[in-house]
């Protein structure tokens, strides 16, 4: 079952789609409106659809890591802790693997930018690992896909690049207005996009039940709501107000969606906690409420998203990489079981390669800046679960 919006009584902000937008994402049901100009398609990017669940098949953007394998990453991290250096040094360098193994993580990247834009390593046993090891073998793998590592953000400091997703208690002696927003709950999360090239998760347990993850196209999404939808696709290309991720930023100005940028593909950028804030942290009155059409075109790409969603079932040792600018992602509610050691938990790495990576749009560069320009030393790993920061994107 794709992500549905909640009911509308538990969020004011409008960070859950609204109901009563869902029929805008239904082609016969609204006729197009003859006065707006319209958007061309971009051809379409071919992507695998429908449900992809993990056991008996597997689809070529599945690695299944052999025993083999699984011994090399373990004998990298006894490698690494025996430098006794801190966790911003991981690279290539002090991971080092097999060519062979090398290689294959490389063909990931090729993957992600080209016709498929995901792909999943699954075959780790993560409770085989303590915290730090896991932290260690997901930055580990992940800087031989990627170069660079952005700085997502954290409660109060900016600069961790690992984040946490997963559901904690409200704590009553928080201070005043820490955040505890959508991705730190058990709630859906509709579709959207992250800030960053490529994301990574690396699921280290999961919950007793739901908290499937979506993977949308963003071509796809875009072209069905430029065909039938012309005035709302045109307003995803129109410049939007957000809520400035930079902790001394106040909003930024720049569209949703970039058609044409990047040939044969759209790039979308869509944070909604960045767009309309969410339950717990709402849009701030000082900027310009948004307006009807803003609305009804941000929920109809979250509508039409689950229409061209891939289901993944990510199982602990998965560890997918993504796409993030030209796929959007979501998940679904979930019901976790502590006490027998069911609590979906997912460590989040935001990363770039560039070499590969597009070439990006001009509005999305001081936010790409903010994440990536930095020294290495800076980046900080917290390996314990923590809040998931306002100032990550989701
Ligand atoms: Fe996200």
């Amino acid at each position: 079952m794709a992500p549905h919006a909640l009911t509308d009584l538990h969020d004011v902000s409008g960070y859950f789609p609204s109901t009563a937008h869902k029929a805008w994402s239904q082609p016969p049901a609204y006729p197009k409106n003859p006065k707006a100009p319209l958007i061309e398609p971009v051809l379409n990017a071919k992507i695998a659809l429908g449900n992809l669940g993990f056991g008996s098949e597997s689809p070529k953007n599945v690695w299944n890591l052999s025993s083999d394998e699984i011994s090399e990453i373990e004998k990298n991290v006894r490698y690494f802790l025996s430098l006794n250096l801190p966790l911003s040094a991981i690279n290539q360098t002090s991971f080092p693997l097999t060519s062979a193994l090398t290689s294959k993580l490389r063909g990931i990247v090729g993957t992600v930018y080209g016709e498929q834009q995901f792909f999943i390593l699954s075959g780790l046993d993560p409770y085989r690992y303590s915290d730090f090891q896991n932290v260690i073998i997901h930055a580990g793998l992940s800087s031989h896909v990627g170069s660079k590592r952005g700085m997502g953000g954290r409660t109060g400091r900016h600069n961790a690049v690992i984040q946490h997703i997963t559901a904690m208690p409200v704590d009553r002696n928080a201070p005043v207005g820490q955040y505890h927003g959508p991705p730190s709950q058990n709630q859906d999360i509709p579709f959207h996009t992250d800030n960053g090239d490529i994301v990574s998760l690396f699921a280290l347990s999961r919950s007793k039940s739901g908290g499937s993850f979506y993977l949308a196209d963003s071509t796809a999404v875009y072209n069905e709501l430029a065909a039938f939808h012309p005035e709302l696709a045109q307003c995803l290309c129109r410049n939007w107000t957000m809520i400035s991720p930079s902790p001394s930023g106040t909003f930024d100005t720049r569209p949703i969606a970039f058609p044409n940028h990047f040939p044969g593909r759209v790039l979308i950028n869509c944070s909604r906690a960045r767009i309309t804030g969410t339950p717990s942290a709402p849009r701030p009155a000082s900027l310009p409420a948004l307006t009807s059409i803003q609305r009804r075109a941000l929920d109809a790409l979250h509508y039409t998203a689950t229409k061209h969603a891939t289901k993944i079932q990510l199982e602990p040792g998965d560890m997918v990489f993504f796409n993030n600018l030209s796929m959007m992602h979501a998940r679904d509610a979930f019901v976790d079981n502590e006490a027998a050691g069911l609590k979906r938990h997912l460590l989040r790495l935001i990363i770039r390669n560039d070499e590969a990576a597009y070439e990006l749009p001009e509005q999305l560069r001081d936010t790409w800046r903010d994440l990536y320009e930095h020294e290495v030393e800076e980046e900080e790993f917290p390996v314990q679960k923590e809040l998931f920061a306002f100032a990550c994107s989701h």
